[in-house]
């Protein structure tokens, strides 16, 4: 072969190379033409070389070159064909090229969890009723957990058995400690900060030492409601509840109160409502005590008032069909995906 076609076919060549690595669209496209072109055992330029030994000799020199040069060009060209395709890594730069103007892919989003979700509601429908929001800390010393709400030292919910009391608050000198037990603690707390009239719900968690299972669970949640007026009577308690009642479950609800016992309240109920021809237990309920009363500064011959407090996972699990409260704290998403 003459020098002159030598030089010829690789120049061709080379423009040949670099349009096929400009045309890839993809990785597999790409590794297609380094294989058609630079591949060590058939490739075109491989092939090429094989051309060196039929031009002359005092031609080899130069065609030597060349061919150097061109392999060099060719290379290069594949070196920026891969980059412009990323990373060169099959997996990530298959597929079709990116398009910026295709919609996004949609995250998935969550949602509230079924207990927020109740509480808001609750707090909701109390709201419309006139009551406001209070808050109180988990951590509760004994005035606020028992004392002021009249359940004396002797008695049985002050067991220390049957609470949560803190090590560490004892050791500090400073008194005993525990983690509320209740949320009653609230309308301590509400009550020695303002005066009559009172109007509040308090929504929290509460501690006892309890085994888990269906209908019970170490830490649980409270709605506790109080209010505080002149002339305040069972009538008022009994249709606030039927209200409340009626809007968190719907459709006609009767209240049902059977007589219980409550060291702050007098007299004390048990609240039940109707629901699909079925009574459940709601919570407990009651007026509130005038030790209670007294408790915190108020006169019990100027006002009067009632106090309620209901679980807040017994109404959420009344509602939805949840039979083991449990259910609440796995955090299984199949079955928060469904509230
Ligand atoms: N604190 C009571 C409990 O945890 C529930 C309760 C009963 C709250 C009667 C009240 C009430 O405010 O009046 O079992």
């Amino acid at each position: 072969m003459s020098l002159a076609s030598f030089l010829a076919e690789l120049d061709a060549l080379a423009a040949e190379a670099v349009k096929a690595f400009a045309a890839a669209m993809d990785a597999a496209a790409l590794e297609a033409a380094r294989v058609e072109y630079l591949g060590a055992k058939s490739g075109k330029l491989k092939d090429a070389q094989k051309g060196l030994g039929t031009v002359g000799k005092d031609d080899k020199p130069a065609a030597g070159k060349k061919f150097n040069e061109v392999k060099q060009a060719v290379e290069a060209a594949f070196a920026a064909a891969q980059e412009r395709a990323g990373s060169g890594d099959a997996a990530v730069s298959s597929g079709p090229p990116f398009d910026p103007s295709q919609p996004g892919a949609r995250p998935r989003l969550g949602h509230l969890h079924p207990l927020t979700q109740t509480i808001d509601e609750l707090k909701d429908i109390m709201g419309r009723l006139g009551f406001s929001v209070a808050q109180g800390p988990e951590i509760e010393d004994e005035r606020h957990n028992f004392e002021a709400l009249n359940i004396p030292q002797a008695h049985p919910a002050r067991d220390p058995l049957e609470n949560f009391y803190l090590a560490t608050a004892e050791k500090l000198g400073a008194g005993p400690m525990l983690l509320r037990s209740q949320t009653s603690t609230v309308q301590i707390r509400v009550m020695e900060a303002q005066r009559p009239p009172v109007r509040i719900i308090s929504l929290g968690r509460v501690y006892r030492p309890d085994t888990a299972d269906a209908t019970h669970y170490p830490m649980f949640h409270q709605i506790e409601g109080l209010l505080v007026d002149k002339h305040v009577t069972m009538a008022d308690l009994k249709s606030t509840l039927r209200l409340f009642a009626k809007s968190y479950f719907g459709g006609e609800v009767h209240i049902r109160f059977r007589p219980s016992f409550f060291p702050f309240t007098e007299p004390s109920v048990e609240v039940d409502m109707q629901w699909h021809d079925r009574w459940i237990e709601m919570g407990g309920a009651g007026m509130v005590d005038p030790n209670v009363l007294r408790a915190v500064g108020y006169d019990p011959d100027e006002v009067s008032g009632f106090a309620f407090g209901l679980g807040v996972e017994r109404v959420c699990a009344r509602r939805h069909h949840v039979t083991d409260i449990r259910e609440f704290y796995r955090n299984d998403v199949r079955f928060l995906e469904q509230f």
